[in-house]
């Protein structure tokens, strides 16, 4: 039997079910407190998608550690008073049906400090050469470790059904996963079992401290892509596999950019998705992002293997998605650029707009 979007999706360990295969796709939007408390703003976005129909959603980048944070305006979920900030979100979670999972960030290298303060495997650079991150020694890695686990908790105790794992997009996991950030001689580096040591222990210990009754994803970037590079495809497709059978993760996320495309190591061998598709356990969700606009697009993606579809910018101009698809499967929403009343409506603040302007052509001149 083929899948549909409408049907609904099991996260396997947890046995926590989403009402459909659409996921808000994680999403830094500016749009919260400096000291990383979910504002107002951010949080009427978020429910937005949940009233439109978002099967799962999950949050922007939240950051850990005080030391992870790279943008102004970001969340947080590294102290109390942040866990508290979301209580209200949960509790729409629940009421709208939808499963709210938290994405667990650290910016690594690409925090937002200076060379002294930025931490990352084995001292970063920049494409200019500078330095921008120094490297951490064995206390600040169990230190980080730690820091993920405790704000998994910190999720699970503000009423989260999950968490994402940010190891894509090269901050800090992603930094230790790369043979070309993760210098390291030490258990920490050098092979790719030493490589994955930081995500698995952070998995390990999220499961360990959380309980099986609780969603735990991991994004992945399968190859090289924008400024994030040292990642081998057949090594991440190995480390989704093991993820999935061995240490109790409810689903993998593949960030592609475009789901779409073939893997840049096997062009001629069909969409990259479909690689993942054949090795997972099928009792396992893939998750994918990338170029998903249209209700046909999200069939297509369907087929070439994935489980769950998780959409950005699209979901960005028109929350109600998945209601519109459920009307009419050929919905073809409008595409960018996107007038600011247009934003405004769909629940974008000032920052948000602003920050959507660095999206070459999403936001329109002309207001
Ligand atoms: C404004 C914006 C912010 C993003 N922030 C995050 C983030 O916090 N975490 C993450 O894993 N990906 C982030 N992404 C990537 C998206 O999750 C998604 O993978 C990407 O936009 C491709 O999907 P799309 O073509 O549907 O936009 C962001 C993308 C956009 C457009």
């Amino acid at each position: 039997m083929s899948i549909s979007i409408e049907n609904p999706i099991v996260y396997p360990v947890s046995q926590i079910t989403a009402p459909n295969r659409i996921a808000l796709a994680p999403m830094t939007n500016t749009q919260s407190h400096d000291d990383g408390r979910l504002s107002d703003d951010e949080a009427k976005w978020l429910k937005q998608r949940i009233d439109g129909g978002f099967g799962t959603i999950i949050t922007a980048g939240a950051y850990v550690d005080a030391l992870g944070k790279s943008w102004n305006g970001q969340i947080g979920i590294h102290n109390h008073a942040t866990k508290e900030s979301f209580t209200p979100l949960t509790e729409a979670f629940r009421k709208g049906n939808s499963v709210g999972i938290i994405q667990l960030f650290h910016g690594g290298m690409r925090a937002m400090y200076d060379k002294n303060t930025n931490q990352s495997p084995s001292g970063g650079k920049n494409s200019r050469g500078e330095t921008i991150a120094r490297k951490m020694d064995i206390d600040e890695i169990h230190s980080a470790i730690n820091a993920h686990i405790e704000a998994a908790y910190r999720s699970k105790q503000a009423g989260f059904h999950g968490v994402e794992i940010h190891g894509a997009h090269g901050y800090l996991i992603h930094q230790f996963l790369s043979s070309e950030t993760n210098k390291r001689t030490d258990l920490w580096g050098g092979s790719t079992k030493h490589r994955e040591r930081f995500l698995l222990q952070i998995v390990r210990g999220i499961r360990e401290k959380c309980g099986s009754d609780f969603v735990v994803g991991v994004r992945l970037s399968p190859e090289d892509a924008n400024w994030f590079h040292g990642i081998d495809f057949d090594a991440c497709l190995d480390l989704s596999c093991r993820l999935a059978e061995d240490e109790g993760v409810d689903y993998i996320h593949i960030s592609l950019w475009d789901a779409f495309k073939a893997a840049d190591k096997y062009p001629e061998k069909g969409p990259a998705i479909s690689h993942f598709k054949k090795a997972l356990p099928k009792i396992t969700p893939l998750m994918t992002a990338g170029k998903i606009w249209s209700g046909q697009d999200a069939k297509d993606i369907l087929s070439y293997g994935a489980d769950v579809l998780a959409l950005g910018r699209v979901a960005i101009a028109h929350p109600n998605w998945v209601n519109e698809y459920l009307n009419n499967d050929l919905y073809n929403p409008t595409k960018p650029p996107f007038s600011i009343s247009h934003l405004e409506n769909a629940g974008l603040n000032h920052s948000f707009i602003e920050y959507m302007r660095k999206w070459k052509g999403f936001v329109g001149n002309n207001d």
